[in-house]
């Protein structure tokens, strides 16, 4: 078993709150454990560059409540390369730098896999920080729970105004490839269709069901449509819907980056430190290539390759079951 006496943390991809509450939680074990941490600027992008500095117990003091990430993040095209890996992994060892802990999403993940197969002297533990909630091994990412909530104030506030002029409002939320902030959302704003990349909705059949809801004497009604949608974007299914729904007036609303900013939730703060603690112990335990997750409230490593096989990933199929029947 490989011996760690230093780890480097850094972010990476979309920022997500809860990335503060997880650096925190990996500097104070690792100084806890005897280790000295190092924190990355930007990602792979600060490691490419040589961008990193020592960090202590106060380098992460009063952060709990912050959203964003006190070390930044990037998305970092060199770091695909062998380049740019190599010269990552010679500042590394000129660092003394022997673990990483990688908190990020699927493109953070896949680069450090890589990164973890070229270079396996160097330990790599992942955490799973991102709003999108998209990986396999843990029931939760960090940012989803403070996103949605972000996202389901928003909706509220619209559905006032929707309700007041008897409109129709799409509304765009974040997820390129996952549907999983629209459906949590969906389900508690009550809203009468949900658009997501996973499970295609003909526009035919929405306008059928905004047809009876009119009928059924709703005066507003909601749609949201994730990012990733296949109908072409959250305009082009406004004004298809328009064409055939005369009785309503229509609004679109882009939620954009305002989704991924704000103080993290009670429970990304947990989340966040549960896994930042997590991740330093199984770094200590000799454990590489792995991410940490949550699974019936345990923490649990899983494999980075199954972390990102998204043909197991799955939205909560009894959520999906309920959208139509719920807002009739
Ligand atoms: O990965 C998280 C995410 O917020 C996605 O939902 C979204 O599509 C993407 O990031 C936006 O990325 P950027 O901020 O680079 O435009």
């Amino acid at each position: 078993m490989q011996k760690i006496s230093k780890i480097a943390v850094l972010t990476s991809g979309g920022d997500a709150p809860g990335m503060n509450p997880c650096i925190r939680a990996v500097v104070r074990t690792a100084l806890y454990n005897g280790l000295e941490v190092v924190g990355i600027r930007q990602g792979y992008k600060g490691l490419i560059e040589n961008d990193m500095y020592d960090m202590n117990k106060r380098s992460v003091s009063n952060i709990l409540n912050l959203g964003g990430t006190i070390l930044k993040t990037a998305r970092c095209l060199p770091f695909k390369e062998d380049e740019g890996m190599a010269t990552a992994y010679k500042h590394l060892k000129e660092h003394g730098i022997d673990a990483l802990v990688v908190i990020g999403g699927d493109g953070t993940f896949t680069g450090a896999l890589r990164f973890s197969k070229k270079y396996p002297d160097i330990a790599v533990m992942g955490v799973p920080g991102t709003i999108d909630n998209d990986l396999c091994g843990s029931t939760y990412t960090l940012g989803f729970d403070t996103a949605t909530n972000t996202v389901i104030e928003a909706i509220d506030k619209i559905r006032d105004t929707a309700d007041a002029h008897d409109r129709l409002f799409f509304i765009e939320v974040m997820g390129r490839d996952s549907g999983a902030i629209a459906l949590r959302a969906g389900i508690s704003c009550g809203a009468e269709a949900i658009l997501l990349p996973e499970k295609q909705t003909a526009i035919e059949d929405l306008i059928k069901n905004l047809k009876e809801g009119h009928m059924n004497k709703k005066s507003s009604s909601i749609v949201i449509v994730a990012e990733g949608d296949k109908n072409g974007g959250v305009y082009d299914v406004a004004k298809a819907v328009q064409k055939e729904v005369k009785n309503y007036d229509i609004k679109v609303t882009i939620l954009g980056h305002l989704q991924r900013g704000g103080s993290p939730s009670s429970f990304d703060r947990i989340l966040g430190s549960r896994l930042g603690f997590a991740a330093v112990n199984a770094l200590i335990a000799g454990e590489s290539q792995k991410m940490v997750g949550l699974q019936a409230n345990n923490i649990v490593l899983t494999s980075l390759e199954d972390a990102l096989n998204h043909h197991e990933f799955k939205l909560e199929a009894d959520l999906l079951q309920m959208v139509d029947i719920l807002s009739i």
